[in-house]
């Protein structure tokens, strides 16, 4: 069993063959944390790490005994998990031990998305319930352990046992305190059109944070941190995630005290925060995710990669092999009619392509983007029948249909701005900010919910729909909802995303065969509480292929392939001004789900042979692009990052594509190496390399390849003669596709 608890120390010990976390039930009735990290025996005495002997005695103030879920005002001076204001003022809490209960599987989060079970063996789940009863408040916490991975999650409930309303002003999913401060901590950052750039710094005294206050999780900062020693690498050393599986405003913290030791939490983000808690009411806060790895970066991305993509992400899609989409956005932006649309596409069908996707545009009067948002039925003038007309064309030509919505959102010029202008957000005694022309919907009302259903549920079901592209283009501004009095006004944020999560509820149970995209003016909403709606993401608006391996690099920290949306696009780029190769642009689009979001109309005969190629390799490969475990090599974050690599693996390490790019060439250059990893050292493989080309690069490494070779040595990415470096250009990609021959080498190691 993963979780015992032994009552003569009070101590509970989650555990499987990767990790411990341990915790016990001091002498006063807190709650200390003792340990989280690799696996420790079922037996052992860890009590002694508590601390917690001291607790009470007044001048042991301050003292970094290690909390399992702090509170404030008493004694404790580091940031809390969890502030809850009582009818007198007072946020002192000071939550006692009640009761446990350990249970099989895991539960759901009532309205919030969370990570899953099939079976009632694949994880184990302890409650543990607190009370502070001067507050008439009960906590209980959660914590589910799989038998095989090696994530601890965790998410918490307030309930109300008294009489009079309480105000929740901080409630984080978790908080993890820590015995040194000697980390560096990871988190992902950036901008729109550069999104989840790794960052890197060492912790240092004092509160070091990321965050959103945008109503969503933003491009700026992704709801993930790491903590990892400044000696881990990718494949070896220690690394803590924290992942939230929300959507919204959120903090991860760390704070370094005094004594060095280190408070780690993540949660909503107590700033524009507040719940009120009727009697007898309870709130549910979003769940965390916290792994280990004792590996290096690498293992904690696998386990991320592998819960997140199998039990987050749900639905017929979820193992489904991904279509490759045409989406028209860059070919047309609001600029085409039904004619130029089946143009493209019929284009599109010859290469290859699977699905076609009509994204902004189609509705209302939207030649622009100041106008009809909201008013989701099909422009005539451009559709003449309709959205189910254009979707059976498309059909006919033998690909499958998709669309872009943008269903939180609204323009003051549309008929649904017309009929409901309060629905839109904002406070009665303030103009109202516009943002890309413009408003967002109220999605913390009902009544605006269950309108979308209706109208998006009728869209649905009248034409043959396969994909949604869900957009979301501004963020919050003048948050308010008239449907909350003046006291409640603080738990606006937290509403407008229970909303948004009841919408795509309510979708894609509904309408269970579409694929569901996120998206978000781009990657402005990457994170795993989507996941768990749709299953891939616009990973970004940039799709110069620089950019990307920065971008898709960054993503595979915490999500995997199957998640990041990838297309090709022409040149010069739309967002850089940048020329690639169409090789190279492909060569990065292929790690994830391959799209293209170009006018296949104005390629050239060569370069829509070689469009037909990529799509042909792609397939051929679709499921180790898709579903492989990603290995990353050479980090573009790193060394200057003019070289990028990664590979994907088969489970049982038979095939893998090793990504390897290079942004600006360099002369006379001779014999660099990459060596690969998660091979099988015995395996025989067939390398051959993509292009191909009758180039020195692929002669050094095309043929039969031991894995300990590839392993230990490596591939050449360099020519061997120098003089040949100037052959090679500017923005390369270059592909090796490794496949083990049926029988290991006679002769192979040991
Ligand atoms: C932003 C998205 O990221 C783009 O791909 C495109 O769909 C536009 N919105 C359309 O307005």
């Amino acid at each position: 069993m993963p979780i015992t608890f032994d009552s003569t120390s009070r101590t509970f010990h989650l555990r499987n063959d990767q990790i411990s976390y341990l915790m016990r039930v001091l002498e006063n009735g807190t709650l200390g944390h003792l340990y989280f990290g690799g696996s420790l025996a079922e037996s052992g005495s860890y009590g002694r790490l508590s601390g917690g002997e001291y607790l009470g005695l007044s001048n042991r103030l301050g003292e970094p005994v290690p909390f399992e879920f702090p509170t404030a005002g008493i004694g404790d001076f580091r940031v809390p998990a969890l502030t809850i204001e009582q009818p007198n003022g007072s946020t002192a809490l000071d939550p006692r031990y009640a009761s446990h209960r350990v249970f099989g599987g895991k539960s759901a989060i009532p309205g919030l998305p969370s990570t899953y079970v099939q079976g009632y063996d694949e994880a184990e789940t302890l409650e543990i319930l607190l009370a502070d009863t001067p507050a008439s408040l009960e906590i209980r916490l959660f914590y589910s352990i799989y038998a095989d991975r090696a994530v601890i999650t965790r998410s918490i409930r307030c309930r109300n046992v008294g009489s009079e309303p309480l105000t929740v002003r901080c409630a984080m999913s978790a908080s993890l305190d820590l015995p040194d401060s000697d980390w560096e901590m990871i988190h992902l950052s950036g901008a729109w059109a550069r999104e989840r750039h790794v960052r890197a710094r060492r912790l240092d005294a004092g509160s070091q944070s990321i965050g959103s206050l945008r109503g969503a999780s933003g491009h700026e900062h992704n709801p993930f941190l790491v903590l990892k020693r400044a000696h881990t690498t990718e494949e070896a050393g220690e690394a803590f995630g924290l992942s939230l599986v929300y959507s919204g405003n959120f903090l991860a913290e760390a704070e370094v005290d005094q004594f060095r030791t280190t408070r780690v939490r993540i949660g909503i983000n107590p700033d524009g925060f507040a719940w009120v808690l009727d009697p007898g009411t309870e709130f549910c806060a979003p769940e965390a995710v916290l792994a280990y790895s004792e590996a290096g970066m690498g293992a904690l991305s696998d386990t991320y990669h592998s819960l997140y993509r199998d039990r987050l992400a749900r639905g017929v899609w979820r193992d489904a092999p991904r279509p490759i989409v045409l989406n028209n956005w860059e070919a047309t932006y609001f600029d085409f009619d039904e004619a130029r649309l089946l143009e493209i596409a019929t284009s599109a069908r010859e290469l290859g392509v699977e699905m076609f996707v009509l994204d902004d545009g189609w509705f209302g009067r939207r030649d622009s983007d100041a106008s009809s948002l909201g008013d989701w039925t099909a422009n005539k003038a451009k559709l003449p029948g309709g959205v189910e007309g254009i979707a059976r064309q498309i059909e006919a030509l033998g690909l499958r249909f998709g669309i872009w919505i943008e269903p939180e959102m609204v323009n003051q010029r549309s008929q649904l701005f017309v009929d409901h202008p309060d629905w839109a957000i904002g406070v009665p005694t303030r103009p109202r900010t516009e943002g890309r022309n413009q408003l967002v919907l109220d999605m913390a009302r009902h009544e605006v919910v269950d309108y979308l259903f209706g109208v998006l549920s009728e869209l649905l079901g009248k034409a043959p729909i396969s994909y949604v592209k869900w957009d979301m283009n501004r963020n919050i501004t003048e948050p308010f909802s008239p449907s909350l009095p003046a006291a409640r006004q603080g738990e606006f944020y937290h509403r407008y995303i229970l909303g948004v999560y009841d919408l795509y509820e309510r979708l894609t149970r509904a309408f269970p065969q579409v694929l569901f995209e996120s998206c978000a003016g781009g990657g402005g909403r990457f994170d795993p509480g989507i996941l768990q709606f749709a299953p891939q993401g616009w990973t970004s608006d940039d799709t110069d292929a620089v950019e990307r391996l920065r971008i898709q690099w960054g993503t595979s920290l915490c999500y995997p392939l199957s998640s990041m949306a990838a297309h090709v696009s022409a040149v010069p780029n739309h967002q850089t001004g940048r020329s690639t190769p169409l090789a190279t642009r492909a060569g990065v689009a292929f790690f994830g789900v391959l799209g293209y979001e170009l006018d296949p109309v104005a390629l050239t005969d060569e370069e829509r042979a070689a469009v037909s190629d990529q799509i042909d390799y792609y397939k051929a490969r679709r499921e180790l692009f898709q579903r492989g475990r990603l290995v990353r090599l050479r980090s573009p974050f790193e060394g200057g990052g003019n070289e990028t690599a990664w590979m994907t693996v088969s489970a049982d390490a038979k095939r893998a594509v090793v990504g390897h790019y290079r942004v600006l060439n360099g002369p006379h250059r001779s014999r660099e190496r990459l060596r690969l990893r998660g091979l099988d050292p015995k395996a025989s493989y067939r390398v051959s390399v993509w292009p191909a080309g009758d180039d020195p690069i692929s002669a050094a490494n095309s043929g039969i390849r031991g894995g300990d070779e590839l392993m230990r040595l490596g591939l050449v990415v360099a020519p061997e003669s120098p003089s040949d470096s100037r052959y090679e250009g500017d923005f390369t990609a270059r592909l090796f596709d490794l496949e083990a021959e049926a029988t290991a080498r006679p002769n192979g190691p040991a």
